[in-house]
């Protein structure tokens, strides 16, 4: 049965997925190793589970031959090797949606929050002031709201919003259906005209870089607020900082600057720092017990679906199978270098061992294919073995 080691202090709901498919041997630690330590806490292990702090590199996974898979309980998946994990036949999951609820719902708050410019209240009652007024204090009911990247958070954004109320607009470089009375806008300038609050929820990246720059900015409402929990990248904080002290925006809320610090020890460095009108959140847009409980579900659920079924949908790194039921009597997986006749190689030896083939999936992604071979016949140890031996195979194992 295989072992799995789990770092980081992963959410309890993982090993409840392991224990309920009949995975006992998990063994847990609250921190993240590195060195001797990992490699000594990593020894036998057939699937590791790590959050960001874990450095799983070439030197360490070339260590760890009996590995199988990979999950990383969270987002990120920068911490791991994964070419060297690939072409070690290891795949690697993360949880790219489990989170996307909480970043939806901080958004919200935070736009009812800047609407009725709760931020400046709360600093001036702090400081001893009671600055007993509704001037600049608006409702979000009947207010539009501009939703820029309309994917897995910006719709959900969306939908809460109607519930408040809200108008909702959104600009998208795809087509997207519109959930609820959402409108779909081409000119994203016409649109920035057209919101009290625009929020941010596009991937990062250069397409996007400064999406949101001083042009873009000078295009919103006077008076209206900006949100971003996307990346830091997105928007020219200069630009951003220069509009909230001239007044042509009235707040903002920024999650994701555009250099965050590294450790708990370390300053933001940002102009933004000490503006009452704006909310600063050290990149926790996503980051709720809800969330933590729902990644180690759907990442411990995706690592159980491979082990019992060769499944690797949504891996990060390898050819995608999804999930088929078995036919015949047995399942062999085979991670194969990605070359001409590789399958059929891989047949005649099936066949040499007397394997009938009832049903063969077969995905490639770089270097490496992946199939998923349901045959009838018996595949003992010594069959495994066989296959594994042949020069095209990278691993191979019966599940
Ligand atoms: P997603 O991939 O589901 O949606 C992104 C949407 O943006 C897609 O519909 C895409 O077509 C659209 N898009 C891409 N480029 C665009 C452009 N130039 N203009 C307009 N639309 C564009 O992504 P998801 O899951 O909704 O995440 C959105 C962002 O939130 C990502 O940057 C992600 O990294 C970030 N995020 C932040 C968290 C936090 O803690 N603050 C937590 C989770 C995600």
């Amino acid at each position: 049965m295989s072992r799995i080691v789990l770092f980081e202090n992963i959410h309890a709901s993982a090993k409840e997925v392991f224990t309920a498919a009949g995975f006992d041997d998990v063994v847990t630690h609250t921190g993240a190793l590195s060195g001797p330590a990992l490699l000594e806490a990593l020894q036998g292990a057939e699937v590791v589970g790590i959050r960001s702090r874990t450095q799983l590199d070439q030197d360490v996974l070339s260590r760890l031959s009996e590995l199988r898979a990979i999950g990383c309980f969270c987002i990120g998946t920068n911490q791991v090797d994964l070419e060297t994990a690939a072409l070690q036949g290891v795949p690697v999951f993360n949880a790219p949606f489990s989170n996307t609820r909480s970043v939806a719902e901080m958004v919200l708050g935070e736009a009812i929050l800047l609407l009725r410019r709760i931020p400046e209240k709360n600093a001036r009652v702090h400081e001893g002031f009671w600055d007993k007024t509704a001037e600049g204090a608006y409702e979000a009911r009947g207010k539009t709201l501009g939703i820029i990247g309309y994917g897995n958070i910006g719709t959900q954004v969306g939908i809460l919003a109607e519930a408040l109320g809200m108008r909702v607009l959104y600009h998208d470089i795809d087509t997207k259906l519109p959930l609820g009375n959402a409108h779909a806008t081409t000119s994203l300038k016409k649109f920035l005209g057209q919101a009290d609050v625009v929020t941010l929820h596009v991937p990062g990246g250069r397409e996007t870089a400064n999406l949101i720059d001083a042009e873009a900015i000078a295009a919103m409402r006077p008076g209206s607020i900006l949100i971003n929990a996307s990346r830091g990248t997105v928007v020219d904080i200069t630009a951003l900082h220069r509009a909230l002290k001239s007044g042509h925006l009235s707040g903002a809320a920024i999650d994701v600057f555009p250099t965050e610090p590294k450790s708990r020890d370390e300053a933001l460095d940002s102009p933004l720092r000490g503006m009452h009108n704006v909310i600063l959140t050290p990149h926790i847009g996503g980051s709720t017990q809800e969330s933590q409980e729902n990644i180690g579900r759907e990442v411990a659920e995706k690592l159980k679906l491979y082990l019992n079924s060769g499944t690797t949908k949504g891996a990060v790194n390898f050819p995608e199978i999804s999930y088929h039921e078995q036919a015949g009597t047995a399942r062999v997986i085979h991670v194969h270098q990605n070359v001409p006749g590789a399958m059929g190689a891989l047949s005649n030896l099936m066949g040499e061992f007397g394997l009938n083939i009832v049903s063969q999936q077969l995905q490639t992604r770089g270097k490496i294919g992946y199939a998923i071979t349901d045959v009838d016949g018996e595949v003992t140890e010594e069959v495994i073995e066989g296959l594994r031996h042949h020069p095209i195979t990278i691993r191979c194992d019966r599940v």
